[in-house]
């Protein structure tokens, strides 16, 4: 089981997207591993944690000082940005990933970890079955969210292509649990179409203590208490 997150106690850690659903797990958890944490939002007034340990920083990741400012100093960058789907250009995560990798640079900090998404690949799910593979999948990757993913394929072009101990994570659909399972992380696509936040986060600090996935893209794939597909995905569709 991976209920306890292990991470080096003292280290300190920004996490970009930090305000997002996933992003707040991730700031629980590395703040409970005993980690010091930067958190990036635009909405830091928003922000619902509070902790000795924790710095909120109000900033947008398309500003290269608002990134660099919380970068400086950092043992690791965590990367949890998202944005809704839209019919308009997307470049957060490219940008913000320029801006970080820049950032990185400048100040010497070694390892990063993003997250774009298991649908990344037009790559049939094992276990999905014609409706999913031929129908949903296809829906949501070349029409509703076509250019939120072109910009993930862009973010991980710029992530391979740099000098950082970098891993890509790729969650499948997002949902909520309220611990963290025996999730899988593996380098190819495992069985299974969803990921609990909580397992994403967990995954994603995980990356801190560990180099098995480092310069590797991995699949996180959560295989307890799974969601109903399609309620899931008119959820996740419709958010603002
Ligand atoms: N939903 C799914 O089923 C699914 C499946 C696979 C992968 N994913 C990916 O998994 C990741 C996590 O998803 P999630 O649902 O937990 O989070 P999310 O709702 O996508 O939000 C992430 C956070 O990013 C921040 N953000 C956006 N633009 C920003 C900017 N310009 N500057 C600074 N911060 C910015 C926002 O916080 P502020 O507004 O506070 O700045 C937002 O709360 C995302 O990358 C998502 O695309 C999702």
């Amino acid at each position: 089981m991976h209920e306890d997150v292990v991470a080096p106690a003292g280290l300190r850690v920004t996490i970009l997207g930090a305000n997002g659903p996933t992003g707040r797990l991730l700031t629980e958890q590395a703040l409970a591993a005993k980690c010091d944490v930067v958190a990036l939002t635009r909405r830091p007034k928003e922000f619902p944690i509070a902790h000795p340990n924790l710095v909120v920083a109000g900033g947008d990741v398309r500003d290269p000082t608002a990134v660099d400012t919380v970068v400086d100093g950092s043992d690791a960058v965590l990367s949890v940005l998202g944005t809704p789907f839209t019919k308009g250009k997307v470049e957060v995560y490219s940008e913000g990933g320029r801006n970080t990798l820049d950032a990185m640079k400048r100040f010497g900090t070694t390892r990063l970890v993003v997250v774009t998404s298991g649908a990344v690949t037009d790559r049939p799910e094992p276990t999905g079955g014609f409706l999913f593979n031929r129908v949903l999948q296809p829906y949501v990757t070349r029409v509703i969210g076509k250019t939120v993913y072109d910009d993930m394929r862009r973010l991980e072009d710029l992530v391979a292509a740099s000098d950082v101990d970098w891993t890509v994570l790729r969650p499948s659909g997002l949902f909520e649990l309220p611990r963290v399972t025996d999730y899988s992380l593996t380098e190819e696509h495992g069985p299974g179409r969803f990921t609990s936040r909580r397992d994403l986060a967990a995954a994603m600090l995980q990356q801190v203590s560990d180099d098995r996935f480092v310069r590797k893209v991995a699949h996180v794939i959560t295989t307890a208490d799974n969601p109903n597909m399609l309620s899931l995905i008119w959820r996740e569709a419709r958010k603002k």
